[in-house]
């Protein structure tokens, strides 16, 4: 059976029929490029408002204009969208390897992209946003070897909100940062990236009430929270995503050390040490993000409760080298 997708894409994406493009984005990767042949919207309220004709050229000033309109973002209709990742990834290279770009522009322009390429993946996924995201994964690897400055500079970046793709991108950069500056192989940093990008994928087949409701969940909610690591990886194989590594180590990302996480409640090293690893990742992005149920917490706060509150649910090892990495020392030195 194939999963009516598009149904739910709503609750997790501004909107099922546009795709929205940051304006910085449009200003270095786009302007008078003949492939960005496509209307612009802009949106007001709920509404979607045309507002560039296609032939128009984008040039610099025009977009210079834009932003000093306020214009934040503009919108793309969906079918203009096909082409759009490839023609990312062929752009990103050259910045990346562009001397005049500082290091701030380069990371905040590698997380933009990357987020437009997670939204196309929580829209449909399929065999094109498969290999869109191996593409990108490899070469992300690469500028972050390249320049570890770059690594420093997600935190600062990270949006936080209650969308599952945003949550997805941050904890992409988070574990991939973390697993580099671990020094890690290269082919297994690449596992963990993958895994990190798809990791929440199922929570698209979780009701919208479940996941944007205010209190705490009944248990019959939460029976159906706890399916969604099983989903993540039922929706990869549908899209023949054959990796069965990185499959295991979505389906444990929210095992527990103790044997209290879901969905097969496994103890310490029944885990899968790449998912152990993305817990602590996901963990500390889910407390610094936006929840329905209670306001963000400071990154220092997230990490207070790591270290208390969950105590014996997540990898000590790991949790010690994330503070590490993070800046932070951790209690017991
Ligand atoms: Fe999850
Ligand atoms: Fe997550």
């Amino acid at each position: 059976m194939v999963w009516p997708r598009r149904k739910g894409v709503s609750r997790l994406l501004d909107d099922v029929d546009y795709i929205a493009l940051d304006i910085e984005l449009l200003e270095d990767l786009f302007y008078e490029h003949p492939l960005f042949d496509a209307d612009f919207y802009i949106k007001k309220g709920n509404k979607f408002i045309f507002y560039r004709k296609r032939e128009l050229p984008i040039t610099r000033e025009r977009i210079r204009a834009w932003k000093d309109m306020g214009v934040k973002k503009v919108y793309l209709k969906v079918e203009a969208f096909e082409f759009y990742p490839q023609y990312l990834q062929g752009r990103l290279s050259h910045i990346m390897e562009d001397p005049c770009y500082q290091v701030e522009r380069k990371a905040k322009i590698l997380y933009l992209v990357s987020e437009s390429l997670l939204e196309r993946a929580f829209r449909e996924l399929d065999e094109v946003a498969i290999k869109n995201a191996k593409v990108f994964v490899r070469d992300t690897i690469r500028y972050l070897s390249d320049v570890p400055e770059l690594y420093r500079k997600f935190m600062g970046l990270m949006e936080h909100d209650f969308t599952t793709y945003l949550h997805s991108n941050n904890v992409f950069f988070l574990a991939t940062s973390f697993s580099l500056h671990l020094g890690m192989p290269i082919k297994e940093v690449e596992k963990i990236s993958l895994a990190a990008l798809f990791h929440d994928l199922g929570k698209e087949r979780v009701d919208q009430k479940i996941l944007q409701k205010p209190g705490s969940l009944d248990p019959h909610e939460w029976e159906e929270i706890k399916r969604h690591p099983i989903w993540s990886t039922q929706m990869l194989k549908e899209v023949r995503f054959s990796d069965e590594l990185v499959l295991e180590v979505v389906e444990q990302h929210h095992e527990s050390q103790d044997g209290s996480g879901y969905p097969k409640g496994l103890k310490g090293d029944q885990i899968h040490p790449f998912s152990r690893l993305i817990k602590v990742c996901d963990v500390f992005e889910a407390l610094c993000g936006i929840r329905p149920y209670r306001a963000p917490f400071t990154p220092e706060r997230a990490v207070e409760i790591m270290q208390t509150e969950m105590e014996g649910k997540l990898d000590e090892g790991v949790l010690k080298e994330f503070l590490a990495f993070l800046g932070y020392e951790s209690e017991e030195d």
